[in-house]
Parts: structure tokens; sequence; C-alpha cells
């Protein structure tokens, strides 16, 4: 009674489907019958007009001016590859997730992004880079929908348009492409001030990586791991490259951006073509799970936080290696389609409000972008794992689905058995107790402190960092039009941190405001520092 993923004629599934794309020795239209020429559209005569009963000229024209897709409305421009995880087994003890059972082999797609620039942007520019992993488990797949920094610029998903609509180029001339030199997106995080941590990580040297090889990868919200127990442990997972976390500096990537703005995809194309796969560790940072959830005063359902990896330390769990370029762009870098709902036995959500809007609104786009609900049947999405739902026709529909009717007990399938639940090795929904309370629209207290963290990455950074972030201010800010807007935003420096504020304060010509907050007493995270990170790297 389960569907049938092969074509109505029998033809294999995957790889061995991808191979038929295209068959045999003669050149063919869509349906297989041989053509004799596909240079000349058919003529009354050679001089004379062209007829409509052409029907190779109009199939070969009709399917190229739909060969385009919308492109994604963030992380338009991006490279993948495929690879394989190997776990290590020591996270067994925290989460019963198969794929992170000892000496477990799952296979991954990657796809590294950056986020406000359209399709045919440039690699180099200012910006948060996504680093999206895939996870063909025997369990199903789970995907790990990260970014290269570890916080986010909103606490509530709700605000997501507004983010993005402040960070995209300008809606009458369409400029500029580049997210930071650009005065509504200055405007949206001086008037947001939850946004201070990602922007001064975005200022720093991660804005400007040196390579897709050599970033780092942040699941950045809370997840929760089950054990086989039943027991529960908050986590926040880490890629770390084995190659080591590098950036470019200012000028080269101004540079490189005019002489090759494929730079960061053609670096991991030709690096896994030569052979030199590139590898990142898993970590994970766990926390008790304890009704407050937080840590160390740390709230954890506030996606603008992290937790010093000195206070918890980052223990890997596996090795990812890349070692396979994509062999068709479009079927599986531009069809990929990532979902933080993709989640295994063994790992949860928690109620972080910008995950929670981040649950709906993937599937949504998708159904936009990937032309209706089938896209899971697409080669690069489909799971490693048997695939028996009740998910039923729809555009693009290719699986031959057999029994009488999606519905499930069915004593008419023939006795077909409903073999669902807990004891079957299914996802469940941990039963956590949710807090009782009024409904409101309102964020916690806790979301309040916009400014410690701030100050802690500004005070971790080694001397060399922190004159790479006071030029990107002054040069980002610079290109501001409104005055207000470098006024206001010097404001928020100077809640972070004086110097900081009197040295982009005196490259804009600008008077450097006091703090209109206490300055918080925080502890550097050494960590932070590309130069001072304390990853061991072979
Ligand atoms: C795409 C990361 C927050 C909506 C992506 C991608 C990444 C990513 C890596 C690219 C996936 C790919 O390569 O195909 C993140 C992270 C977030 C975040 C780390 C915060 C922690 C949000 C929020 C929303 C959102 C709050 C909406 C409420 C989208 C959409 C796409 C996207 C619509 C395009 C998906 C597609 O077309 O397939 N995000 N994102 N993201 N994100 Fe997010």
């Amino acid at each position: 009674s389960g569907p049938d993923t092969v074509s109505p004629t029998g033809s294999p599934t995957g790889a061995d489907q991808a191979r038929m794309a295209q068959s045999g020795a003669h050149l063919t239209n869509a349906q297989g019958t041989r053509l004799p020429d596909t240079d000349h559209s058919l003529k009354a005569g050679p001089r004379g007009p062209v007829l409509l009963q052409d029907h190779h000229l109009r199939e070969k024209i009709m399917h190229f001016d739909h060969e385009r897709i919308p492109e994604r409305v963030v992380h338009a421009r991006g490279a993948g590859a495929h690879g394989v995880f190997q776990s290590y087994g020591t996270a067994a003890s925290v989460t019963k997730a198969g794929f992170l059972a000892p000496d477990v082999e799952t296979p991954v797609f990657v796809r590294f992004s950056t986020v406000v620039g359209s399709r045919g942007s440039a690699d180099t520019v200012r910006d948060t880079r996504g680093f999206a992993t895939k996870f063909y488990t025997s369990e199903g797949v789970f995907d790990l929908v990260g970014n290269n920094i570890p916080v986010f610029f909103i606490q509530d998903a709700i605000k997501f348009p507004d983010v993005v609509h402040a960070a995209k180029p300008h809606p009458d001339r369409e400029i500029p492409q580049a997210q930071s030199a650009h005065d509504t997106f200055w405007d949206f995080v001086s008037l947001h001030t939850e946004a201070t941590h990602h922007t001064i990580f975005f200022m720093g040297d991660r804005g400007i990586p040196r390579s897709y090889r050599m970033m780092e990868g942040f699941g950045v919200h809370t997840f929760r791991l089950v054990d086989a127990e039943g027991g529960t442990t908050l986590v926040k997972f880490h890629w770390k490259p084995k190659l080591g976390v590098h950036s470019l500096v200012w000028d080269e990537a101004q540079l490189i951006n005019g002489n090759d703005p494929d730079f960061h995809r053609r670096d991991l194309a030709d690096a896994i073509e030569a052979g030199a796969y590139p590898q990142w560790e898993l970590g994970i940072q766990t926390f008790p799970d304890t009704p407050d959830q937080t840590f160390e005063g740390i709230d954890l359902l506030d996606p603008t936080n992290i937790v010093p990896e000195e206070l918890a330390p980052v223990q890997p769990v596996g090795l990812m290696t890349l070692n396979r370029n994509p062999s068709n762009f479009f079927a599986e870098t531009e069809q990929v389609a990532f979902h933080v709902g993709h989640l295994v036995p063994g790992i949860d959500v928690t109620d972080d409000p910008l995950l929670a809007g981040r649950l709906f609104s993937y599937l949504d786009t998708q159904i936009t972008r990937l032309g209706g609900p089938n896209f899971p049947q697409l080669p690069i999405n489909r799971p490693h794992a048997p695939v028996n739902d009740m998910l039923r026709d729809g555009m693009h529909q290719t699986a031959v689905h057999r029994g009488v009717a999606p519905y499930q007990p069915n004593s008419l399938d023939g006795g077909c058995p409903f073999t669902a639940g807990a004891d079957m090795g299914a996802f469940v929904e941990t039963p956590v107790t949710v807090p009782e309370g009024r409904k409101v629209r309102e964020a916690p207290e806790s979301f309040s402190d916009h400014f410690s963290q701030p100050r802690r990455f500004w005070l971790s950074m080694s001397p060399v960092e922190r004159e790479h972030i006071i030029g990107a201010y002054v040069f980002e800010l610079g290109k501001c039009y409104e005055e207000a807007i470098r006024v206001r935003t010097l404001q928020v420096l100077a809640n972070i941190d004086p110097e900081l504020c009197s040295r982009v304060a005196d490259g804009l010509g600008l008077p450097a405001p006091e703090p209109t907050v206490p300055l918080a007493d925080v502890e550097p995270s050494p960590a932070l520092s590309q130069i001072g990170g304390t990853w061991p790297v072979d």
C-alpha cells in the first residue's frame, strides 16, 4: 500500500534516473521521437513563413522560456557539495539519533550561501554566510540550517520580513546589492538594537570569509537532544573547519569582487576536484534542560545570545568531509530544499520564537520556489530512508501510488497494517511542560539586554580585528545618506564600548555620544577571536 517512486514505465530512481535524463545515441524530442535537425524551423520554402505546426520549434522554445525558477527570497546565491559525515559516537549518551551513534557514516549535501545578494551577485561581499547541511540518515532527513555567525539579527520571526526588506536593495532603483552600505539596513539595526550583536559580528572579519572551507557554522538556536531513556539536554551545534577560520581583509575582498565574483564557489569546487577535501568537525555545547532554559544567566531561547565556549566547551561529535561536486547546479544546489523542521528521533526544537517562525517559513516559500508541494521527491531532496507517507497528487507528482485511499487504519487496503507509533523508532515531540501564562504579543524581560554580549564580542577581539571592525563601521556608515542614522548608530556603539564609538565617530567626523546604559561587566571570550580561537586544529 506504500508509494512507489519509480516512474510509470518502471524506470529506476535516484542516480539511475539522473543518468536516464539523457540516453541513447540520437537526438530526440521530449517524447523520445528522433529528430532530423534542430537548427532550422519548419518553413513554407527556405525563404517562406515559419509554420505553426512545427512542434519541435514550439517545444524547444516553450521549455527554454520556463527554464528559470524563482531564486530564494534570501540566500539566493550559493554553492553546494556532497560529502559524508562520520560520527565519533561521543554524543550517544545525550541523543538517540542514529547518525550520531558510534561509527555511523551518513551521506550529506551542504549548501553555502550569501544572504542578501541575488543569484548572480558577487561572492566576497560583506554579509552573513549560510551553512546548510542535509544529513540523509537511515531514520529520515535531518537538516542543520545554520549560518557562519552564531547569533541572529532578530529575536522573533515576525520581524524577519522587516529586517530582510531593510537589507535588500531599495525598491525604486534596486541598489545597493551589498547589504551593509545601506541607509535602510542601518536605520533598521540602529532602531532594533537586538540586532547589535549580529551586526558587530559581521562588521568583523567573519563578514568577509576567505573561503567557505574556512568558515565556522552554527545552528544558532538552542535545540533539544533526547536520549534513549527520554532524558533531555539543551544543545547548540557548531561546525569547526579543520583548516581553521580565516578571512579576507577589506581591500582583498573588494578586488576579488571585481576580478573574480565567483571566488568562493570556484575555490570550493576546485579544492574538491583537486582532492583537497574540506572537513569540519561537528561539535555540541550542552546545557542542562532546566525549566528556565538559561545557562549561567544566559537565556538559551534568545537567538541573539551565544554561550562562551569557555563556559560550555564545544565537544566534537563527528567529522564531515565534502568530497564530491554537484554534477548539475540546478538539479542539486538550486533545487535542494532545507527545513529546520526536518528532524530525526533524538533531536527536537525548543520554544525559541525565531525558530517557530522558521518552522513555518521554509515549507511555505518552497511551495512557490519549487512549483508545488512535491519537491521532497526531487532527487536531491529524497530521503535515504523508505518513504511511506499519505501525501498524494499535486503539481509535479512523480510517485505512482498504490492502494485504495490514503487513510489509516484502512481495512479495505488489503489488510495493510497501521504500523505507526512511538515504539517504531518514530520521531515523537518531546513532552516538555509549556509554561502557563496569558496570551500576549510581548518578549520576555530576559530578551531586553542588547549590549552585554556585543560588548563581550568587542572585548574578545585582538587589536587587528578591532581595527578591521572600526574600519568597517566607518566605511559602511560613511555610505549612508542620512546623518541621523550615523548619529543613532554611534549611540549604539557608545553602549558597546567608548573606544569603539570614539574611533568610529572620528572616522565619520562626528562627536562621540556618552553611553545611555551602564557598560556591561563581562569577561572576554578568546574563542570568539579568529586569532585567539581555541579549537584544536590538527
Ligand atoms: C534560507 C539560515 C532565519 C526564512 C536560509 C538558508 C539558510 C538560512 C542557511 C539557505 C538555505 C539554502 O541553502 O537553501 C537561517 C538562520 C536563521 C534564519 C541561521 C536564524 C537563526 C530565518 C527566519 C526566516 C527565514 C527567521 C523566516 C521567518 C528563510 C527563507 C529561506 C531561507 C524563506 C529561503 C528558503 C528556500 O527558498 O529554500 N536560511 N535563516 N530564515 N531562510 Fe533562513
